[in-house]
């Protein structure tokens, strides 16, 4: 066990909800980033389309507002999506001063942004960096961050758990730092902070089929409800509608943009069908199109559909869809010359932990940021580009707070050590590679994009059933990163399933077969509380791992 450390604010991720925290908070704080992987890697990375912000002169707030609220099926908190819109253009400028080089119309003040259009919006309002606006991003933003004198960069450490007051027997159920996994040497860190903030992304990976990087496996959803912390609406799971279908491509995205900058869908006849589900057609909101997708290719048994923008310039193409372009061709496919194979796959996490609109969960000293919150902005489904544009006006909102509040901030505690005299190395990792992947495969297969009672209840069962091997395994064996992810994974999967059977209607992202119609009486978030009682580790039901100092 090293010494430890002690920082003001615990940052727990490094996307672009992270890093922004990170550079929005003051230089006198001291600053402690972790990230699992190396600093870049996370969904922000990957993201392709952009961002949206109310920035032309024939747009509104209000539109912007209501097309959001429109998007989220009825449940969207009003207040927080005005506090998050209304944030878009100083993020943006915030942005261009850091360095960000969004794609220009003209270059004449750097501020005359090309806007594209995605599903749902109902004016060109995504400001982008051609389709790799997430790898700009976050590569500005890392080289920020690595550059302040106050932030301390710890790479590949996995946060296990939160040490909180009634962890440690304390009357005050404060957050007061976490316990991490150093991943290049297995040895477990205590890290002690006045400020914990989890911006740990979402939890795509639970399905077979994920657009997401690996590290999205809803680790900080998990150790925020082991903590005692609230979750809500994790049943609205988002499947991206065009995820390019090839053995080799681990569903790479194509992104919404390319649907609108005119791309068609067609069936492997060639016909057109959106415009047969929705008056938008291609830019219906997510959860539309990928239904029709999935419907399409039940009824046919097609293994895909396509997606054609074809009839647009090569020229045109290449200069908007740099990326998508150099990867299809490197699959074989030309988009220039022809349509291109596309499935859904799961993309994003609309639950989450639950947040005021400060930022701030369940737990005293404990923030929550980025895709891993739920902060009412995106109801039952969120609507596509208002994603980072969430982790960057929260993480000015959240440091605004942090900031405001640092009369309160608590002296470092001794947090004992981590306790490992009562495991062993595993003999059978087996149990974990086979666990992950039927896990994923029966959340794919039952509770995707759309369910019934049947097979949620099957699902449940099966999830039952596996968190009690992890938590045997997890107690009896010394952890590492596949069990850590595991044991989160099958955390939210339950989480999940809950949700889901909870809700008895058919609502934004939710689609079951058994109640095929929203109900208005039912227009209300899926809370899910604790039940253990916090300081209780949820899957084993024994004391956190530790020794009393
Ligand atoms: P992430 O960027 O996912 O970062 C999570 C961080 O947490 C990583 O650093 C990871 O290492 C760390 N982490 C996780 N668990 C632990 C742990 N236990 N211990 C330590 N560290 C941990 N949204 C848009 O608005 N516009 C888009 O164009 C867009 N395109 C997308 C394209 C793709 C392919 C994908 C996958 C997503 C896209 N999204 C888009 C969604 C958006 O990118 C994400 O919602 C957003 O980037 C999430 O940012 P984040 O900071 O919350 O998390
Ligand atoms: C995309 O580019 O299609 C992804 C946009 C998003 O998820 O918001």
């Amino acid at each position: 066990m090293r010494q430890q450390q002690y920082f003001d604010v615990l940052i727990i991720g490094s996307g672009a909800a992270g890093l922004s925290l990170a550079l929005r908070l003051p230089v006198t704080l001291s600053i402690a980033v972790v990230s699992k992987g190396p600093l870049s890697e996370g969904s922000t990375l990957y993201a392709q389309g952009g961002i949206s912000a109310v920035l032309d002169a024939d747009d509104t707030l209000t539109s912007h507002i209501t097309d959001t609220i429109n998007a989220g099926a009825g449940l969207c908190k009003e207040h927080i999506v005005e506090q998050v819109v209304s944030e878009g253009a100083d993020c943006i400028e915030w942005l261009r001063q850091l360095g960000v080089p969004f794609t220009q119309i003209d270059h004449s003040d750097g501020r005359r942004y090309h806007l594209t259009r995605e599903g749902g919006h109902s004016h060109r309002r995504v400001v982008h960096a051609a389709d790799a606006t997430g790898r700009v991003l976050e590569t500005t933003l890392e080289k920020l961050v690595r550059g302040r004198v106050n932030i301390s960069v710890l790479e590949h450490l996995i946060s296990i758990d939160l040490v909180t007051g009634h962890k440690l027997g304390n009357k005050d159920n404060r957050c007061h730092g976490a316990y991490l996994l150093d991943l290049k040497d297995g040895s477990v860190q205590a890290i002690a902070a006045s400020t914990v903030v989890l911006a740990t992304g979402g939890a795509s990976k639970v399905y077979q089929y994920s657009s997401n990087p690996d590290v999205s496996t809803g680790d900080g959803i998990a150790i925020a409800w082991r903590a005692g912390c609230r979750v809500a609406n994790m049943e609205f799971m988002q499947f991206h509608p065009t995820c390019l279908y090839h053995p080799q491509a681990k569903s790479f995205l194509i992104t919404e943009a390319v649907r609108g900058e005119g791309g068609v869908l067609r069936l492997p006849t060639g016909a057109a069908f959106m415009k047969f589900y929705d008056p938008r057609a291609e830019l219906a909101p997510r959860d539309v199109v990928a239904r029709a997708i999935d419907h399409e290719m039940k009824r046919l048994g097609s293994d895909c559909v396509y997606l054609d923008i074809s009839h647009k310039s090569k020229d045109f193409i290449v200069a908007h869809f740099p990326t998508v372009y150099q990867r299809c061709l490197e699959f074989g496919f030309d988009m220039a010359n022809e349509p291109i194979p596309v499935v859904p796959a799961a993309h994003y996490t609309c639950g989450g932990i639950v947040t005021d609109h400060h930022g701030r969960t369940d737990l005293p000293g404990l923030y929550a940021i980025g895709e891993t919150a739920c902060t009412g902005l995106h109801g039952a489904n969120r609507m596509a580009s208002n994603s980072i544009l969430e982790c960057l006006a929260f993480a000015k909102i959240a440091a605004s707070d942090i900031v405001s509040r640092s009369a309160e901030h608590v002296a470092a505690l001794d947090i004992p050590a981590w306790d490992e005299s009562r495991v062993t190395d595993s003999d059978e990792e087996v149990v974990v590679s086979h666990n992950w992947d039927e896990l994923r495969h029966f959340m794919w297969d039952y509770v995707g994009i759309v369910r019934t009672n049947k097979r949620l209840e099957r699902a449940k069962r099966r999830v039952d059933l596996l968190m009690n091997e992890i938590a045997e395994y997890y107690g009896n064996f010394r952890i590492t990163n596949d069990l850590l992810e595991l044991r989160n994974l099958a955390t939210v999967a339950d989480l999940i399933i809950r949700s889901a059977m909870k809700r008895k209607e058919s609502r934004g992202l939710h689609y079951t077969l058994d109640y095929p119609q929203p109900n208005p009486a039912l227009a209300t978030d899926t809370v899910l509380t604790p039940k253990s009682e916090a300081g209780r580790d949820e899957l084993t039901g024994s004391p956190f791992r530790l020794i009393q100092s």
